[in-house]
């Protein structure tokens, strides 16, 4: 029934995920192993465990150690993923890498991983969408092995955002954690291979400066002054993003449910970008979602950006609330402002 009213809405509205149909063949994650407790935080800030976990349901979140860069926790997922497709670093044509961390403004993060797996026929680069980067990556890869361009595409979220945060902001320390999760998308060959079957995406650059990086680019290059004024940390307007996030998580979900012929209670998994519990909270309680049909693991990992809605896809998997066959979407809405949906069918 659901699957009669997809393939009609599909064949009569124009093709968005047009040439060959494309799958997640495999997919992995990556956190370093340090692990950065509510505890440990009000140590450094005056904050306590009981406030964070009931303002943002998080525990905890996993921290790098000084020395390691986004292209490390990327390395690690995306070694696992090319080996979970049974597939070699060689068969990968495209490797698109969504983050906001990037080891350094040049080389790109991208060419880091390239080498660091070893992917030798392959070109890329990297993708900035904050928190929207993983579905707007696999939208990206989709569309390079949907064309004939590539048949394995590699994507990779990852962000090393301890980097980038300021431990002595109790607004913001609180939120984060560091990273990574890797999905190849390969050409679908068979029916029952699941599929990527529709995105839709939007940005919204008024609301730029709610959640930013004010220093360290072209505009504010770095100086004394503004590693003085902590500039090269993140700042945000918290509720002007929460309010954006759950409007726009719950619009951008039934537009792209809207166009396919689906209800939200057609999907069996709504994986949200994971920025806080309440807003996962609000959005699907808007969408009307029951909540076994929606995953929420912030309290492990905080706020990890671009490798937020891979780690909880693999939790999904690994707790069995995620099977091949089922419907999924993914949502996100992230700095810039930035929103995306991803529909799909799960064929792992
Ligand atoms: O990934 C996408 C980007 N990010 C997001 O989607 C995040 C969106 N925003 C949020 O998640 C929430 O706005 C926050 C978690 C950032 C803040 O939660 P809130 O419920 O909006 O708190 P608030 O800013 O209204 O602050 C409430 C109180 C304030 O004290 P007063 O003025 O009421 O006395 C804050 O100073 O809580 C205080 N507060 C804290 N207290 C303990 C703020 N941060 C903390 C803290 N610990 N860490």
């Amino acid at each position: 029934m659901v699957t009669e009213r997809l393939r009609r809405a599909q064949a009569q509205r124009a093709p968005r995920c047009g040439g060959r149909p494309t799958t997640i063949k495999s997919l992995a994650t990556y956190v370093p192993p340090r692990v950065l407790t509510n505890a440990d935080l009000e140590k450094l800030v005056d904050t306590n465990d009981e406030w964070i976990l009931q303002r943002t349901g998080i525990r905890e979140r996993h921290i790098v150690d000084p020395g390691v860069g986004t292209s490390d926790l990327g390395k690690e997922a995306a070694i696992k993923a090319i080996a979970k497709a049974g597939l070699t670093p060689d068969d990968i044509g495209f490797i698109v890498v969504g983050t906001v961390t990037p080891d350094m403004m040049f080389p790109s993060t991208a060419c880091l991983v390239q080498t660091k797996i070893g992917a030798h026929h392959s070109w890329g680069f990297d993708l900035s969408a904050a928190c929207s980067a993983f579905t707007y990556a696999l939208t990206t890869a989709s569309q390079m092995v949907a064309t004939g361009a590539h048949d394995h595409a590699l994507v990779v979220g990852a962000d090393v955002m301890s980097s980038i945060i300021d431990y002595k902001d109790r607004a913001t320390c609180v939120l984060f954690g560091d990273g990574a999760g890797a999905a190849v998308v390969s050409a679908a060959s068979a029916k029952g291979d699941g599929a990527i079957l529709d995105f839709e995406h939007e940005i919204d650059g008024s609301g730029g400066a709610a959640l930013c990086m004010p220093a360290g680019g072209s505009l504010r290059p770095p100086s004394h002054e503004t590693v003085d004024e902590r500039l090269h940390y993140v700042k945000q307007d918290g509720h002007a993003v929460f309010k954006f996030a759950v409007r726009k998580t719950e619009e951008i979900a039934r537009r792209v449910l809207d166009r396919n012929g689906l209800e939200p209670g057609d999907l069996d998994l709504f994986v949200s970008h994971q920025a806080n519990r309440r807003i996962i909270m609000s959005a699907s309680e808007k969408l009307g979602l029951e909540p076994d049909k929606v995953i929420i693991n912030i309290e492990r990992f905080g706020n990890t950006t671009a490798a937020t809605i891979p780690l909880a896809l693999n939790d999904a998997v690994c707790s069995g609330r995620l099977k091949s066959g089922d419907l999924v979407l993914l949502a996100s809405v992230g700095a810039g402002f930035t929103v995306g949906a991803v529909l799909l069918r799960w064929g792992i």
